[in-house]
């Protein structure tokens, strides 16, 4: 598995992450067994991987502490808190007080049974929470670093409400910012201009989620996503078929699948450090590795998905 400089913290990160939260959170939405999950963890660091991104909502902190006890010392771990109170509307603005997001970031730390964190995120931080969280919480993360805790700031945008990175683009701007995540597919690959430009000016380390998501494992909601940006007028239909729009990625000489090309299209993005797979099926991690080992689509197909869709920012793909 290849390796990359995460930015300005200097960490040796490998091309793929694995993401323990999403739709699958290691196989734990799916009722897998804890002892699956850290099978599923330890295979990918068998295979190479040595960044893992948690979260406190994601609960499978534990799991992901379990899993790499021998190994600390070999990881990076990315692990988040929300800055709204739990309980609470996520959207709203019934935020944390420093004092609290200090006292709650302890309990990460418990549940990953480890001294300190890597990289420590605001997760799912809206546009209209930012400044809230600029004057209270980066205090409280500077606190946490002062004690040894975390190392590096994070910052993860909300892409599902977010879609166009409007609370990244103000974010950075703030000269906090040593990690960021963002969302970043083949339908809406519009932090290409918004944030990667930004990002690599800065020296600022990128975590890509939503590559694949939903609305790129499976065909029907493929089918969908794109149905609805055409019949919005958002994008034209020529040179799609309705019921397979993305099959073109896969005709001679293309991608194995749309998946595939999915997890390829983001590694080979320039400013895209880590790109973040989440699965619970050992199947599919093997899979979705191997396509992040594996060289950029060839031009003609990124050349095509620009033509269809290069201008799209109303999506996520969840
Ligand atoms: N705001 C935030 O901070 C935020 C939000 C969302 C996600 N994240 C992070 O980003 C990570 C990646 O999330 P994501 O959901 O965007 O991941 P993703 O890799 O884009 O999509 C994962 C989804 O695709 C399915 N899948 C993966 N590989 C497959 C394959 N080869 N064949 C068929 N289906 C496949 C998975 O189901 P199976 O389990 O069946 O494989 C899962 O439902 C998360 O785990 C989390 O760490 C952060």
């Amino acid at each position: 598995m290849e390796r990359t400089t995460l930015g300005r913290t200097g960490l040796s990160v490998s091309v793929a992450g694995l993401g323990c939260g999403g739709h699958s959170r290691l196989g734990q939405s799916q009722g897998k067994s804890v002892k699956h999950s850290v099978s599923v963890v330890r295979a990918a660091i068998d295979t190479g991987v040595n960044f893992f991104d948690t979260a406190a909502a994601y609960r499978t902190e534990e799991i992901v502490g379990k899993a790499v006890q021998n190994c600390r010392d070999k990881v990076v771990i990315s692990s988040k808190l929300g800055v709204i109170r739990p309980g609470t509307d996520h959207l709203g603005q019934d935020f944390l007080t420093a004092d609290e997001f200090v006292e709650l970031a302890e309990q990460n730390l418990s549940r990953l049974n480890t001294d300190y964190i890597d990289i420590f995120h605001l997760h799912g931080v809206m546009p209209n929470q930012y400044e809230y969280c600029r004057a209270e919480l980066v205090p409280a993360l500077e606190k946490l670093r002062e004690d040894g805790k975390i190392r590096f700031f994070g910052l993860t945008e909300r892409f599902i409400h977010d879609t166009a990175h409007t609370m990244l683009q103000r974010a950075l701007s703030d000269d906090f910012w040593d990690v960021v995540m963002t969302g970043f597919n083949m339908i809406n690959p519009s932090a290409r201009h918004r944030v990667f430009s930004q990002t690599r000016a800065q020296g600022v380390g990128t975590l890509v989620m939503f590559a694949v998501r939903r609305a790129l494992s499976s065909p029907d909601a493929t089918a969908a996503l794109i149905g609805d940006l055409i019949a919005r007028g958002e994008i034209e239909q020529v040179g799609l078929e309705p019921d397979t729009p993305l099959a073109f990625l896969t005709e001679t000489g293309g991608a194995s699948s749309v998946i595939e090309a999915a997890y390829r299209f983001c590694r080979h993005e320039a400013g895209a450090d880590v790109v973040l797979t989440g699965t619970g099926e050992p199947a599919h991690l093997r899979d979705n590795l191997t396509a992040l080992s594996k060289p950029p689509l060839a031009p003609e197909l990124l050349r095509k998905l620009e033509a269809h869709f290069g201008q799209v920012d109303s999506v996520s793909g969840n």
